[in-house]
């Protein structure tokens, strides 16, 4: 009887879709119907290049302090890893779909009501998912929210405000009623003080300053109701009053996700206004109507922050993440107060972030020896950002508290050497 045999890897799998190791050059023997006198026995010659893979093993993972793209959940990358091939019987991956497809609706639709779940986001606000980073929200947000002449209020807090501060000003009228720059941003300012504009269509300010690690930990009330905030280094670390802001947008790759994919959360009313020359890739009526599917998402990356949204809600929320934050930050925030100056960290106490925590050492000197033995004990990333120097621990919600623990333990001995 005639049998086709598989002839390479490709075909091989095209004719049995659910195998994924592929046959190396052992015989195969075949048992057609009805039962042979003899087995036919046929050797298959392809060359695989495919093998067995050992599940890759969490002690050769490092700890990655980075403040962006940054370390993810380990859970999340087993589970992905495990539907990367075929996405649960679909027969194929998630980086395969079609966006209107069935499979990735389903896969965009449970992403968003997680992070509604998540941040209890109320019904009058719409959720978009898009591309761009947080870069171009700066230019879309006073596109979106102002005319060319329209005046709005900037409290720049660190390098990422400042940013968006001069980003707006092509867009609208932006007026810098605070900034923390002549203290080196290491403040948040008295809300009592802030003389903001009556007529200011917003106030504009990052909830994280990610490089600076200055956090707000409450929020000015604007004049005229309405904030606008950047979370994208603080997105999803504690719960957030939503009906407060009239706008929050983060980019996924600190606390939610692969790089790629940008959160807007827009109070609805405020959608539909865009000026004229708004593109159409920043116009949040565009993606609004299509729920976020008017051109190609990224899709992988949406899917990915899908599951740490599930994640995030079976550790039973952001009231027990922040917990857990709050926590791993203490241990390092007292760590380097208690060195007695060999460490410093130079933010006001108060407003110090959960997510990023800056520091110097007093013998500068010693910081480069600091980031490299601290990378041969599998801790990476921790140098500061190149604009201020020093270093800097970014301890997002998927950062362990053994992580922590174990940079502490690392400083405390290194302290002990080089005192
Ligand atoms: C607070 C904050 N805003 C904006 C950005 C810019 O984000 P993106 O690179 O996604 O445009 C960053 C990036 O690190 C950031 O930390």
């Amino acid at each position: 009887m005639a049998m086709s045999a598989p002839t390479s890897p490709h075909s091989f799998l095209l004719q049995n879709p659910n195998r994924h190791h592929l046959p190396t050059t052992k015989p195969i023997s075949l048992h057609p119907s009805p039962r042979p006198t003899k087995p036919i026995s046929i050797t298959c010659l392809a060359s695989v290049q495919v093998h067995d893979r050992p599940a890759a093993a969490a002690q050769d993972r490092v700890f990655n302090f980075a403040a962006g793209p940054a370390i993810l959940p380990e859970s999340v990358l087993r589970k992905a890893e495990s539907e990367l091939y075929n996405w649960r019987g679909s027969g194929m991956s998630v980086m395969e779909m079609s966006h209107r497809g069935k499979e990735f609706l389903s896969i965009i639709q449970k992403a968003e009501s997680d992070l509604r779940s998540l941040l209890s986001i109320p019904s009058d606000y719409a959720v978009l998912f898009l591309q761009g980073g947080a870069t171009t929200q700066f230019a879309a947000i006073p596109l979106n929210l102002c005319t060319q002449s329209d005046p709005v209020d900037f409290v720049v807090t660190g390098s990422w405000g400042d940013k968006a501060f001069k980003e707006a000003s092509k867009y609208c009228k932006p007026t810098l009623i605070w900034s923390g720059k002549s203290e080196k941003y290491t403040k948040i300012p008295c809300f009592d003080d802030l003389e903001q504009n009556p007529h200011a269509k917003y106030l504009h300010i990052c909830a994280n300053e990610t490089i600076h690690g200055v956090e707000f930990k409450n929020y000015p009330t604007p004049k005229n109701g309405l904030m606008v905030a950047d979370m994208s280094s603080n997105f999803c670390s504690k719960p957030v009053d939503v009906s407060k802001f009239g706008l929050i947008y983060a980019g996924a790759q600190k606390n939610v996700g692969p790089s790629g994919v940008t959160i807007v959360i827009i109070r609805k009313d405020l959608i539909g206004n865009a000026q004229e020359i708004t593109p159409v890739m920043l116009d949040y009526k565009i993606h609004a109507d299509n729920n976020s599917l008017y051109n190609t998402p990224p899709c992988y990356g949406i899917y990915m922050c899908g599951l740490v949204f599930e994640d995030l809600l079976a550790q039973g929320g952001l009231v027990e993440v922040e917990k857990k934050n709050v926590k791993k930050a203490k241990i390092l925030y007292d760590a380097i107060d208690e060195s007695k100056g060999f460490y410093r960290c130079p933010v006001e106490k108060s407003v110090r972030s959960l997510m990023n925590v800056p520091f110097t050492l007093e013998k500068a000197e010693l910081e480069a020896e600091f980031v490299k033995e601290a990378a041969k004990e599998k801790m990476v990333q921790l140098k500061g950002h190149r604009s201020v120097g020093g270093m800097r621990a970014s301890i997002y919600n998927a950062m362990p508290l053994a992580g922590v623990e174990k940079l502490v333990a690392f400083m405390k001995d290194f302290q002990a050497r080089h005192a």
